[in-house]
């Protein structure tokens, strides 16, 4: 049985913070903390968290990063909609502490991306993707659309053309790939129901991470270690 792991939050009062908060006893992890605007500072902190898990925006990473810097802490990083520059200040990080970055935590992606591999060699289909999410989410394509598109094309050589945000209601996420042929069609699917999938996959990562030196992590690293 794992130790249970202290978890600081960036991110606490948004969707995923509550959800960590929510699931974190289930993998043997409280939450002693968050780390916010008005609270940027890990060493002002009652107990001293393991772990800093990330569900924040972009614009605080660069703060989270540091205070995970300072004080030697493992972090773990759901954020998406990154710029270049502040996912290389993630890989950067991972050359002095460890960090798994992954712009979506849940198994069932990872199950997704393997199946994708078999569209290897599936020539004459026209590669397509649509991802629909609630209202309130800020980037599209979606973090999920641009990691399911990139492992395509590394895993099968194939390369999804298109990627169709749709926005509305309260979807939690829904990535669907299309391969389109002259006279057949194959669809590959994957639907969140409840956010508590990320936050354990979150979970997950931080029980796995400190066990691990510096190094820049995804969450195939995580389900394969
Ligand atoms: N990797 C995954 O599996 C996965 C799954 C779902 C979502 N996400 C990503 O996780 C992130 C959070 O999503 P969410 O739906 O939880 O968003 P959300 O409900 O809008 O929550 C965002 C949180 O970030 C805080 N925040 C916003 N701007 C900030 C700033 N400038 N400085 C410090 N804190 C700031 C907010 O604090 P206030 O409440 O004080 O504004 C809030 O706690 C997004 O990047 C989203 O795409 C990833």
């Amino acid at each position: 049985m794992s130790r249970v792991l202290k978890l600081a939050v960036a991110g606490l009062s948004g969707r995923m913070g509550q959800e960590v908060q929510r699931v974190a006893k289930q993998h043997a992890c409280v939450v002693v903390g968050g780390l916010s605007r008005t609270q940027s500072s890990l060493a002002a902190m009652s107990e001293r968290p393991d772990v800093v898990i990330d569900f924040s925006l972009p614009e605080f990473t660069a703060q989270v990063v540091r205070e995970c810097l300072t004080h030697k802490t493992p972090l773990v990083s759901g954020v998406t909609g990154y710029a270049a520059t502040e996912l290389q200040a993630l890989q950067d990080a991972g050359k002095q502490i460890p960090v798994v970055w992954s712009a979506n935590m849940s198994v069932g992606v990872q199950i997704l991306l393997r199946a994708l591999e078999s569209l290897r060699g599936a020539e004459g289909f026209d590669l397509v993707m649509e991802e629909i999410h609630h209202a309130q989410k800020r980037d599209a394509p979606s973090g999920t659309a641009k990691l399911i598109r990139d492992e395509t094309e590394k895993r099968s050589g194939r390369r999804i053309e298109q990627i169709h945000s749709l926005r509305g209601g309260g979807v939690v996420g829904v990535h669907r790939v299309l391969a389109l042929g002259p006279n057949e069609s194959l669809s590959f699917e994957h639907a969140a129901q409840d956010r508590g999938v990320f936050a354990s996959g979150a979970c997950r990562a931080a029980q796995w991470l400190v066990k691990q030196g510096p190094g820049f992590y995804s969450l195939g690293d995580v389900l394969n270690g």
